[in-house]
């Protein structure tokens, strides 16, 4: 399958939506299941969801669309991304057009190690404690290691053992932080269980080796040694649009990066960019997106200022782009062995390790970047913005099929980008063609 997969499907957006559908289907050989699945007619079942939450009254969904032309490492993926936000999937579409013209994004990931926290208390003298741990290293990780031994024979589990002692919080006759940190290779799982046993299970053995009294047990979110990178470098003719050079565009991207570098403020809605593209791929990919928008983000303040996961400068006539970030994702286990449609987002998605995975989800989060930054460092990001804003408008109104353009247009042209004004629209066009509307406004 993988020969006859491209990303490269040109006016993909321009098909009704059942031959996109097709389209796909015939790519990916996809069942007529699966096809039920991306249609929304064979979603999550209630009794399936009934058992993933507590208090369960139904499920709930979101648009799914493909984010298109991603080349990484010079393989093709389509990426299916849930997101309610207008415009984020033609970003990232248009990002990565861009760059597969400039040879595509080159990334790389670190392999699936995560932390497992264990904090020990009233231990007695910091120096002695520690040695005792560090002094045991060997029965600890055989400890930890005996609760998931089929990770083990595959290669992962617990691989290594550190002590942090941190300042007390209170002062400085406060007894320091005892932190034990347990190493675990999660290999192609995100990790959270296998972690959190493995903490909890030396935790008696933490215990008696430091006559201590261990208080927390649960993995870090941190995950400062499961980093994936990409890059991309563009020529500079690539970029030459809304009627500029692209040095001119390059500049501009280049100036909201030292921007983003310098200030927080900025830097924290740059991220947002950032994690538009990474959140819509982990949700269609059934991932705990919490836990890699809590990496992110921690990631992002490592040396003391928040900063942007991204940077982007001008090196030999390119645009060079690098982002950097932890992504603790998993192909196994969690809500992908039981979300139908995570299973079928992943079929499309064809990553065949954890690590591609991450790879891919970082050049999505660098393309969903890049996106923002040429328009915000050109023309502004209204412009492109208010199309897509005044099409969600036109379907709130009660538009629907081709008189979702035309409102939408209208509205553009009239500047006034408004659910009343939309309506107004609507019932202005012929009666043919807003009959739908009307049924369905009830
Ligand atoms: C909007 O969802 C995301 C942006 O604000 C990102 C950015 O400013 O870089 C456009």
């Amino acid at each position: 399958m993988s020969d006859t997969v491209t990303s490269r499907l040109a006016g993909f957006h321009k098909l009704p939506l059942e031959e996109r559908l097709a389209r796909i289907g015939q790519m990916f050989r996809l069942t007529e299941a699966e096809l039920d699945q991306l249609r929304g007619e064979n979603g999550l079942d209630l009794s399936v969801a009934n058992q993933m939450i507590e208090n369960a009254v139904g499920t709930f969904s979101l648009p799914l669309g493909l984010g298109l032309n991603l080349t990484v490492n010079g393989r093709d993926y389509l990426v299916p991304m849930a997101v309610e936000e207008p415009s984020v999937v033609a970003a990232v579409s248009f990002a990565s057009k861009i760059v597969r013209e400039a040879g595509g994004f080159t990334a790389e990931a670190d392999e699936s190690m995560m932390i497992g926290q264990v904090q020990v208390s009233n231990y007695g003298d910091p120096g002695l404690a520690s040695e005792k741990i560090l002094d045991a290293k060997d029965q600890i990780l055989a400890l930890a290691n005996s609760f998931h031994p089929a990770m083990v024979a595959r290669g992962g589990g617990a691989k290594d053992v550190e002590v942090r002692l941190l300042p007390a919080p209170e002062g400085p006759r406060g007894e320091p932080l005892l932190i034990v940190h347990l190493l675990i290779d999660a290999q192609e799982a995100m990790g959270a269980n296998l972690i959190n046993t493995m903490a909890e299970g030396v935790a008696p053995l933490i215990e008696q080796l430091t006559g201590g009294r261990v208080y927390l047990r649960i993995l870090s979110n941190l995950a400062d040694k499961r980093l994936a990178r990409a890059t991309c470098r563009i020529q500079l003719d690539l970029l030459a649009d809304f009627g500029l050079p692209g040095e001119v565009i390059a500049e501009g991207i280049a100036q909201a990066s030292r921007f983003a570098e310098a200030d927080p403020y900025r830097a924290a809605t740059h991220n947002k960019g950032v994690m538009n593209g990474i959140d819509a791929v982990a949700i269609a990919t059934g991932q705990d997106w919490r836990s890699i928008e809590a990496g992110a983000h921690a990631f992002a303040c490592r040396k003391g200022q928040y900063r942007p996961l991204s940077t982007w400068y001008l090196e030999e006539g390119h645009l060079v782009g690098r982002i950097e970030l932890p992504l603790a994702l998993g192909l196994v286990g969690g809500p992908i062995k039981i979300h139908p449609g995570a299973q079928v987002a992943l079929k499309l998605l064809r990553a065949t390790s954890v690590r591609e995975l991450s790879m891919v989800f970082a050049a999505v989060g660098l393309a969903q970047n890049f996106a923002a930054l040429r328009a915000l460092g050109s023309v502004g990001i209204q412009k492109g913005h208010m199309a897509m804003h005044a099409r969600s408008v036109a379907v709130t109104a009660g538009a629907r099929g081709g008189d979702v353009e035309k409102v939408a247009n209208l509205l553009v042209k009239a500047g006034h980008v408004k659910v009343e004004k939309a309506r107004e629209i609507l019932a202005s066009l012929p009666p043919e063609t807003s009959a739908i509307a009307t049924l369905t406004n009830g």
